[in-house]
């Protein structure tokens, strides 16, 4: 998909040929003399429109436009989360239309983070799945041509949407793809092609790499499928060696039955998304290698399923991670601290400048935050802070979680240095302080994706979360690259 910013007025907008204009018409909207602010002044006037976004007029040929289609929409003050209401509205409206090119339109100056938000909602809304179909019926929209008055002011924030949403749609495609198509050695395929953009390269290791570098941990969570693993290695050089790198570390299990611990049939299916914190590293890559920051990025992927069979780690079984550290595997279903641990042990080498983690880790932190805000952990203030600050920005949330010590008695036991889990209590931060154990050597942030990284229900599907948040966060870094993490 295309996307064009450009400043114009509205009697060009007017002349604009496309398959539908939607006009967004703010509170503080002042009316022209040309045709088309006539015709909304007239409709405010006679109350057929209202301000308020997520209120619509639909028409179609009118005489004042070149449009086949024309939607005004309320946006308030066009702030982020009006702008998004107000075209989502209008893009469900326009549902099985086959709209070609699209032309949205600020009908007074632009805010940053309503551009912001009509580039992400619009990309949103188009978004098709196809991969699996016999008969893909693919996006028909073809072209985005966001109009404002002052175009120069908003180009940045324009490009960096742009950007993040190549990502984002990356993500969500390889986090819906079914775990049959979305294997280990395909996530590695998946990163191979990646690294053919600029300033990216790529190593994969196999089964026997991992061994000899003693990844304990994450072996005995592979073993129990047919599958290899596959530890996937990408390198982002935007700038020179002596800047030292923020590790990015995704969880990438392919498919988590539970393993002997097994899950429950309903809903097992979209265990198949429990890749998507590795998903979101492979698009965090691909809008790296648009945007081109000055900095260094390395990409971790630890990737398996987690299956039953006669191979099969057991619940008890006691497992060395790479640390050294022995760890009590009490439940099988606890798989992906225990191949983030062994992932973070290896971040060590990279003489990290601060290492972030993106797992759909617990049940418990969807139950905590629901779908609206991923959960953040830190170990360093200032790391967490500007996490949060780039969620709120990219209009991609988090919510900070504490990391008390005291959330770690629970992991203790007389068989090894640790147990995998904890009681059901504080499920989300129990998991998070089995990590910690393993970041001593640098700042480390944690976010659980559980609730975020894909909905259920009707509208089953990825969502490319926390893409939007980790690139803010990594394009504001290399803003100010000798700031703390
Ligand atoms: N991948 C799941 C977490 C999950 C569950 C994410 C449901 C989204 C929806 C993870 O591997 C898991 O199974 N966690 C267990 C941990 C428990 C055994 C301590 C959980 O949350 O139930
Ligand atoms: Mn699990
Ligand atoms: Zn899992």
């Amino acid at each position: 998909m295309n996307f064009e910013l450009k400043s114009m007025g509205l009697v060009a907008v007017a002349s604009e040929k496309c398959d539908a204009l939607v006009l967004l018409v703010p509170e503080a909207y002042k009316t022209g003399k040309d045709d088309l602010s006539q015709l909304v002044a007239q409709a405010i006037k006679d109350k057929d429109l209202e301000t308020r976004p997520g209120k619509l007029l639909a028409l179609y040929r009118p005489v004042q436009a070149n449009a086949l289609r024309v939607v005004l929409a309320g946006v308030g003050e066009g702030n982020a989360k009006q702008v998004r209401t107000a075209l989502t509205a209008v893009l469900a409206g326009l549902k099985g239309t086959a709209i070609k090119k699209l032309v949205v339109c600020f009908a007074a100056p632009a805010r940053e983070d309503g551009v912001r938000a009509a580039v992400h909602a619009v990309a949103d809304a188009s978004y098709t799945y196809t991969t699996t179909k016999s008969k893909p019926e693919g996006r028909t929209l073809q072209k985005l041509l966001l109009v404002v008055s002052n175009a120069s002011e908003v180009q940045g924030t324009f490009e960096r949407a742009v950007g993040i949403v190549s990502g984002v749609e990356l993500a969500k495609e390889w986090a819906n793809r079914p775990a049959n198509h979305a294997t280990p050695s395909l996530l590695a395929r998946a990163a191979h092609e990646l690294a053919k953009l600029p300033k990216i390269s790529c190593t994969v290791l196999g089964p026997k790499e991992v061994a000899k570098l003693g990844m304990g941990s994450f072996m005995a969570v592979a073993q129990g499928s047919d599958e290899p693993l596959r530890f996937i290695v990408l390198r982002y050089d935007g700038a020179t060696k002596s800047h030292a790198p923020t590790v990015l570390i995704g969880k990438g299990i392919t498919f988590d039955s539970g393993g002997i611990s097994i899950k429950p049939a309903p809903e097992m299916d979209e265990m198949k998304f429990d890749m998507s914190g590795a998903a979101s590293v492979l698009g965090v890559f691909k809008s790296l290698s648009i945007l081109k920051p000055a900095m260094n990025v390395v990409g971790l992927i630890p990737s398996c399923e987690n299956l039953l069979s006669g191979r099969a780690v057991k619940p008890g079984d006691v497992i060395t991670s790479m640390s050294g550290q022995t760890i009590e595997v009490l439940n099988t279903d606890a798989e992906g601290r225990l191949v983030l641990c062994d992932a973070l042990t290896y971040a060590e080498r990279f003489k990290p400048r601060a290492v972030v983690d993106i797992a759909t880790l617990t049940g418990a932190c969807m139950v905590a935050l629901g779908g609206v805000r991923s959960g953040l952990f830190a170990s360093q203030e200032d790391l967490g802070a500007a996490l949060f600050a780039a969620g709120e920005a990219a209009q991609d949330l988090c919510w900070r979680l504490p990391l008390d010590d005291d959330y770690a008695e629970g992991l203790k036991t007389g068989f090894a240095d640790v147990a995998n889990v904890a009681g059901r209590a504080g499920g989300a931060i129990t998991a998070a302080k089995f990590l910690q154990r393993f970041t001593e050597k640098f700042p480390w942030a944690h976010l659980d994706i559980a609730g975020t990284a894909w909905k259920s229900g009707a509208a089953k599907g990825a969502t490319g979360r926390p893409v939007g948040l980790l690139v803010e966060y990594l394009m504001t870094q290399s803003a100010h690259p000798n700031a703390s993490p």
